[in-house]
Formats: structure tokens, C-alpha cells, sequence
């Protein structure tokens, strides 16, 4: 098994934090996305013990919401002292729903459209994460009609290649995110920044990519921002409270990714080398922000279908085809993305039926995965996807009007709705 809160029970069934799957599925149906709290909750507390542990004071661990929204992970957030990273109006909207603080949410995106920015205003967010010149222009206008002054910060893109799937690499100097340090705009969009009387400039933010197994990148990132500040407090004389390093730390989808990483150990070598940065530099030591999604997340998931056929093309291929698909996992679509899937009432059987596992919508490309071992299944089999808690749900879409599946929570033994399927009448009710 990949990860240790998963297991086989005495009937031979797949189970998540003791819970047995199969049950799972026949009692909310499929397709189902089934999720471990207590998996969820010892992540969030990992990252917020380790940053408590390593870096200074105002330190923040930020739950990115893009990984998996919905209201009811706010509560876990909030209880164990986490901020959160949103992106849209949707995104705040559901944290404020549950009741999270607007002071804790750091607002990003690289197209904030004038509506964006005055709802996050008069939602009084606690950050701005500006991306472009355009948009602080926008900003600082837009505070001062509102007679307010916005914690902001510049995001700026370190020209750092972590080696990911490129759509999910973002801190390349060729990226359409954020301030470009390499030509020296990063740096005159700081001074602007510095003259504005309706935004107040707390620092910079980067993100170098995602599912990254390796601190490299992370502490090449952390030297070329620290230079930046050193460089922004020669200038102007400016000293920057906090630096955000964004997400990007990687999880185990299949057995021949790396071991799993050790955050506590990246967060205290990342540690050790911005302290040492900054005595060098002779600048403050700021704050660090980060902001993990995947690896809060992804692990907790488990995505359980129902097998409608098995199509053998002799000399060709097998296919296991299941009632869902991209429109709740586009990640084979759009990353070649690798996943483990078990027939999960076949728990205790041989996987040894080698099978591409496809989906139900009407496009040949609607593949979970290939080259998939499952034990051969037959029609009404249960197929569990395993870590499929981050970007699955939040990605999942109505595509040939198919409603998106229910997620449940498990925790102790017991489970609850946390998003219910959507029917029907759903699916028109925008309709005019
Ligand atoms: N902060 C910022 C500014 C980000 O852009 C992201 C992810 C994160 C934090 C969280 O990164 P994480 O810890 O989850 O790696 N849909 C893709 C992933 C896109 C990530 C986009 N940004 C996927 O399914 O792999």
C-alpha cells in the first residue's frame, strides 16, 4: 500500500482509516471521492508545528484552497491556526461561508479583474498578493475609494525551473505570473509600490511549481528572493516583513515516486539556510509564508468507481471502463498524471490484469490511467483511485452533463457528506 492509513479488512475490501471503502460506495453511490480527516489534520498540523519550530514569529502556513475547496475544510484550518491562499471570489466566498477570518486569506491571481479587487476590499482580506503593475495601479486606486490602505504583496517569478510537469511550473522568468526580477521590473515595481499611499507592501511572494520531492529548488528560490530584498533595502531602504515561498511540495501517486518527503526536515533545512542568507545579506530575517496544497490533501483522497464493462481487444489492449472520469479526474488528460488503483471489494486478491483504466465521457483521450495492474475485474466491481484528494474535485467539471460526484469524509470509525452530488436539476439550474 502507498500510504499506511490504508489498508485490507477481513472481508478483503480496501480500507481508509479503517473505514471500508466498498461500504462506502454502496452507501452514497459512485462516483465518490472519499476523504480521511484525521490524514488531513495531521498534515495541516505538521506544517504549522515545523513552521512554529523554524521560523520566526508571524510565520504562517496557508491552506491553497485551489488543491480542494469547500466549506467544511475551513473549520480545519482555522482550528489548527492556518491561513488560507485563495484565488477567486468563489474561493473567499466559501471560507467566509464557513466562517474563516478574512484576516487570514491571502488573496492571489494573475487577471484580478476590478470586481475581484473591490470584493476582496470590502471583504476586508487580509492580503493582496498583486501580480502585475496594471493591478496595483488598479489596487491602490480602488483602496483609496474606499478610504483604505491594503496589505499587499508583490509576487515575483525567481527564475527558478523545478523540474515538474511544465503546466505546473510557474517560476520560470518566461512565466505569465508574476513581477520579472531578472530584467529589473521586479525592483521599479517595488518603488512604486513603496510611493502608494492606499497599499502598504509587506513583502514578496514566489511559487516555483508543483509535486517538487527535492529542497533544491525551494532554497535556490528562497536565495535569489533574499538577494531581491537586499537589493530592495539598498535601493530604497525598504525591509520586507515576510516572504512567501508558495506550495509545491510533491506526494506519492505510484509506487516509483520517491519517498515520502519529510517536511519537517525541508522546513528546517530551508530554515537553517535563510538564516544563515540573511546574516550574510545583513538584511532582517522576515517572516515565512508557505502555502501547501497538494501535500495537505492529496494523500487523504480516494476516488471509488463502478466497473460498467471490461473490453478486451485481443493483441491490442484492455480497458476497465468505470462511471467516471475526466470529469472528475482531468489529471491523465492534462498531465499524463500517474495514478495506483486497486478493485477495492478484490482487496486481498492479485493484481495481475494490466488494463488502461477509462472513463464514461465521449472522447477517446477520457483515461484515469494506463498500463494500470488491477486483479480482472467484472461489471458492479468497486475500482478505488488512490490520492486523489488534491486538484480531482476542484478540477472536476459538468462535461457532457455529467453532475459531479459526492465527497465524504471519514474520521474514527464514522463518515459525513461533505459536498453532496450533484443531480439533475442541479445541472440545469442556471439553464434560462
Ligand atoms: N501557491 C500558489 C501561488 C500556487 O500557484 C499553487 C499551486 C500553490 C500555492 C499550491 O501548490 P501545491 O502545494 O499544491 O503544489 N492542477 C495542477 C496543480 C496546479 C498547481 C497550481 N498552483 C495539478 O493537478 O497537478
Amino acid at each position: 500500500m502507498l500510504y499506511n492509513h490504508l489498508s485490507i479488512n477481513e472481508q478483503g475490501h480496501l480500507a481508509l482509516a479503517g473505514v471500508d471503502t466498498v461500504e462506502m460506495a454502496e452507501k452514497y453511490g459512485t462516483p465518490l471521492y472519499l476523504l480521511d480527516e484525521m490524514q488531513i489534520r495531521t498534515k495541516c498540523w505538521t506544517y504549522v508545528q515545523s513552521m512554529r519550530k523554524h521560523f520566526p514569529v508571524g510565520s504562517t502556513a496557508l491552506y491553497a484552497g485551489k488543491a480542494l475547496c469547500f466549506k467544511q475544510m475551513y473549520p480545519i484550518l482555522k482550528q489548527l491556526g492556518m491561513g488560507a491562499d485563495v484565488v477567486s471570489t468563489g474561493e473567499i466566498h466559501t471560507a467566509l461561508e464557513a466562517g474563516f477570518p478574512a484576516s487570514m486569506l491571502v488573496f492571489h491571481g494573475n487577471a484580478k479583474t476590478d470586481d475581484d479587487l473591490r470584493y476582496a476590499l470590502d471583504k476586508r482580506v487580509g492580503w493582496i498578493v498583486v501580480d502585475n503593475p496594471e493591478e496595483l495601479e488598479r489596487l491602490n486606486e480602488l483602496a483609496g475609494e474606499k478610504r483604505a490602505c491594503q496589505k499587499i504583496m508583490l509576487r515575483l517569478t525567481p527564475g527558478i525551473d523545478p523540474h515538474t510537469f511544465e503546466a505546473v511550473s510557474t517560476g520560470k522568468v518566461d512565466s505569465k505570473f508574476g513581477l520579472v526580477i531578472e530584467t529589473g521590473q521586479a525592483l521599479e515595481v517595488t518603488g512604486r509600490a513603496l510611493e502608494m499611499k492606499n497599499v502598504e507592501l509587506m513583502g514578496f511572494h514566489c511559487h516555483v511549481g508543483s509535486q517538487i520531492f527535492d529542497s533544491k529548488p525551494f532554497l535556490d528560490a528562497a536565495g535569489v528572493m533574499l538577494s531581491f530584498m537586499a537589493e530592495a533595502k539598498q535601493k530604497y531602504g525598504y525591509n520586507a516583513q515576510v516572504l512567501n515561498l508558495g506550495g509545491g511540495i510533491g506526494v506519492r501517486y505510484v509506487e516509483s515516486d520517491p519517498e515520502e518527503i519529510d517536511i519537517d526536515k525541508v522546513l528546517s533545512e530551508l530554515s537553517n539556510y535563510i538564516t544563515n542568507q540573511c546574516w550574510r545579506m545583513k538584511i532582517f530575517s522576515p517572516a515565512i509564508f508557505l502555502e501547501p496544497g497538494r501535500s495537505i490533501v492529496a494523500d487523504a483522497g480516494v476516488t471509488m468507481y463502478t466497473v460498467q464493462s471490461v473490453k478486451q481487444i485481443p493483441g491490442y489492449k484492455d480497458y476497465v471502463i468505470v462511471d467516471g472520469g475526466m470529469t472528475d479526474n482531468p489529471r491523465y488528460a492534462l498531465y499524463g498524471a500517474k495514478y495506483t488503483a486497486i478493485v477495492a471489494n478484490k482487496a486481498d486478491r492479485p493484481a495481475d490484469f494490466p488494463c488502461t483504466l477509462a472513463g464514461r465521457c465521449c472522447e477517446s483521450g477520457d483515461v484515469i490511467g494506463e498500463n494500470i495492474a488491477l486483479t480482472r475485474p467484472e461489471r458492479g466491481d468497486k475500482v478505488a483511485v488512490l490520492t486523489t484528494g488534491a486538484y480531482n474535485y476542484s478540477m472536476a467539471s459538468n462535461y457532457n452533463r455529467f453532475g459531479r460526484p459526492a465527497v465524504v469524509m471519514v474520521c474514527q470509525g464514522e463518515d459525513r457528506l461533505v459536498v453532496r452530488r450533484e443531480t439533475l436539476e442541479d445541472l440545469t439550474r442556471c439553464d434560462v
